[in-house]
């Protein structure tokens, strides 16, 4: 059996620069991985794929599908389709990572299964096949795969490794409700943003280790399409900077807002003061 773990991601900075050809549009991300995960079980069986999920610790679970549309079901049918085989598998999904929140939470699962695949079976793929699997079910699929500190540009999937970023504490806030990745990159072209983060600047900064500077240009031009449907984010967003949080800021599209802290203490009190009855919170670390 092989466990593998689907670590949420946070958006550093979301960036649009366009509509492709294809319909998806062309991204610039500066992507991060955090501790907080949902854990996958892999066993062989001798034939097709079983999918089990228990969802029942997060808010939303109920909407994940557990048939064969959940992403880690497909992640294991187009892992078979490209290695040309029929590997049978028993997948056992634990969620921890809330669903349609922006931590790519389902796109973690694929690529947990995905890497479980290549592990189980022996197949010796590259991380750059497991990527071009991963793509065939979702945007930030590969990233996941990869994880740690990336630069993605493309439909998401073309990636640059970047310095590890220091392991600070993260504080996740998803309030009650979902948003639909589709449905908020449509509400973004009626109303593209005029300002976008200096993502180039970001980087160096980053490089640099100048943080704190890094900090104050973090930003995503799909927040303003999610405060429209949830005006929480903004009190959120206030409630973390009042209590010491370096950062705070809305990941992928929404609506989950995280804060970056020093310390473990900064970042639980800044948990207890959101209102835990309209959201549910996690104190994590970059990871
Ligand atoms: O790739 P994925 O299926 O995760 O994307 C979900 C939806 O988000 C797509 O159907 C598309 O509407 C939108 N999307 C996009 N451009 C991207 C990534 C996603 O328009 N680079």
């Amino acid at each position: 059996m092989i466990t593998e773990f689907g670590k949420a991601k946070i958006n550093l900075t979301l960036d649009i620069l366009g509509v492709r050809p294809d319909g998806y549009h062309e991204m610039e991300m500066i992507m991060q991985t955090v501790e907080l995960a949902d854990k996958i079980e892999l066993k062989k069986i001798p034939e097709g794929i079983i999918f089990k999920m228990d969802a029942t610790e997060i808010f939303g679970g109920d909407l994940i599908p557990a048939d064969e549309t959940n992403l880690a079901y497909r992640a294991a049918k187009a892992f078979n389709e490209v290695a040309g085989k029929n590997f049978g598998a028993e997948i056992s999904l634990q969620k921890k990572v809330p669903a349609a929140a922006g931590l790519a939470g389902g796109s973690s699962d694929a690529a947990a299964v995905i890497r479980g695949m290549n592990k189980l079976y022996e197949t010796n793929f590259s991380e750059e096949k497991l990527c071009e699997i991963g793509l065939k079910v979702g945007s930030d699929v590969p990233f996941c795969i990869v994880g740690g500190t990336c630069l993605a540009k493309g439909r998401g999937e073309k990636l640059t490794k970047l310095p590890a970023m220091k392991k600070m504490f993260v504080v996740l806030v998803k309030p009650h409700g979902e948003i639909s990745t589709g449905r908020a990159f449509k509400s973004y072209d009626a109303e593209p943003a005029k300002i976008h983060p200096p993502t180039e600047k970001i980087i160096s900064l980053l490089n640099a280790g100048n943080y704190d500077e890094a900090f104050k240009n973090f930003s995503n031009v799909l927040q303003p399409v999610a405060l429209k449907d949830f005006p929480i984010i903004s009190e959120y967003e206030k409630i973390m900077t009042a209590n010491g949080a370096k950062v705070a800021l809305m990941s992928g599209s929404g609506p989950t807002v995280f804060a970056l802290t020093e310390d473990e203490a900064t970042a639980r009190k800044i948990a207890e003061k959101i209102d835990g009855s309209d959201a549910q919170i996690f104190v994590t670390r970059i990871g």
